[in-house]
């Protein structure tokens, strides 16, 4: 049987409804995934997904807020797009880098001369732990995600997922002042122009959690340069127990190295990759698309 652990009415994060925390908080631990395998679904045709398997997807990202999917046709970033429409998500974020459709390569190949290389989500370095957009302004959140694996790396290239859901759980149980604290609009202070290059957007200040149309996002960053937390005890105590949370490990993060022809889909939780490396062959190396929308997965 499966529990509804979707918030009905936004409640379940309202520190004054002890009840309806305590219903959802239990419906969402007893209905966790036990391993990666809970949240994998395979796509027989990609171009004509059947209803079963798109049922199969909303139903990991309700119950887990991620899914991952698996065609064993190669997708053009158009068929990412295609695919990712059809669980609403459609308000696709364009960041400086992507190309015209709006899809982020994530590659090493071919950086070694630009600007981008320095940046670690184009290098072959180990990406802490994060929430996509994390730098975006209030009100422009990323709430939505595909990360679909091209070709993986010859080595390396591990991605580890844990449920947004799961780690305000875990705070909240063991202080919910840490909850005010991680909501305050001053929580997270993000430095102007150190994400991307040719990046001119300004100090963006907002947030840690924030409840979005009855639905917990988040935004965070493991980065300690570059990233500014408000100054106050309760704020410094909830960012180091997440800092030893997401450090040392959770019972319900999931590990999983992406093979070509799989991908994420999911309502931006929280995600890091390990390093790796390539095979020698140019033009063979690890090759992601990324693309990020304003959307969560659509019920
Ligand atoms: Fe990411």
């Amino acid at each position: 049987m499966t529990a509804t652990v979707q918030a009905r009415t936004g409640n379940s994060f309202d520190l004054r409804d002890e009840a309806a925390y305590t219903e959802w908080r239990a419906a969402k631990l007893a209905d966790s995934p036990t391993s990666v395998h809970d949240l994998q679904v395979i796509i027989e045709d990609a171009s004509s997904p059947s209803a079963l398997e798109i049922s199969q997807i909303r139903d990991r990202c309700q119950r887990f807020n991620m899914a991952v999917y698996k065609v064993s046709s190669v997708l053009s970033k158009d068929d990412v797009l295609s695919l990712a429409a059809l669980f609403g998500l459609n308000r696709l974020e364009k960041p400086l880098l992507t190309g015209e459709d709006g899809i982020t390569e994530l590659s090493v190949a071919g950086m070694a001369d630009s600007r981008r290389g320095v940046y670690i989500p184009y290098s072959n370095k180990q990406l802490s732990w994060h929430t996509d957009g994390y730098y975006n302004p209030t009100g422009q959140w990323v709430l939505g995600m595909v990360l679909h694996c091209v070709r993986s790396a010859a080595t390396g290239g591990e991605s580890q997922l844990f449920d947004t859901d799961i780690a305000y759980i875990r705070l909240r149980d063991e202080n919910p002042e840490w909850i005010n604290a991680l909501m305050h609009a001053d929580a997270l202070t993000i430095p102007a122009n150190d994400i991307e290059p040719g990046d001119v957007r300004g100090a963006e200040t907002g947030p840690v959690f924030a409840v979005i149309d009855g639905q917990l996002a988040m935004r965070y960053t493991h980065r300690v340069r570059s990233a500014v937390w408000r100054d106050d005890p309760a704020t410094a105590d909830a960012r180091a127990f997440l800092r030893d949370l997401l450090d040392g490990g959770d019972p319900l993060m999931m590990t999983h190295r992406l093979q070509a022809g799989e991908g994420v889909i999911c309502n931006n939780v929280l995600h890091r990759r390990t390093s790796f490396e390539n095979p020698d062959q140019t033009g063979q190396g690890r090759l992601l698309y990324r693309a990020r929308f304003r959307d969560r997965v659509a019920f």
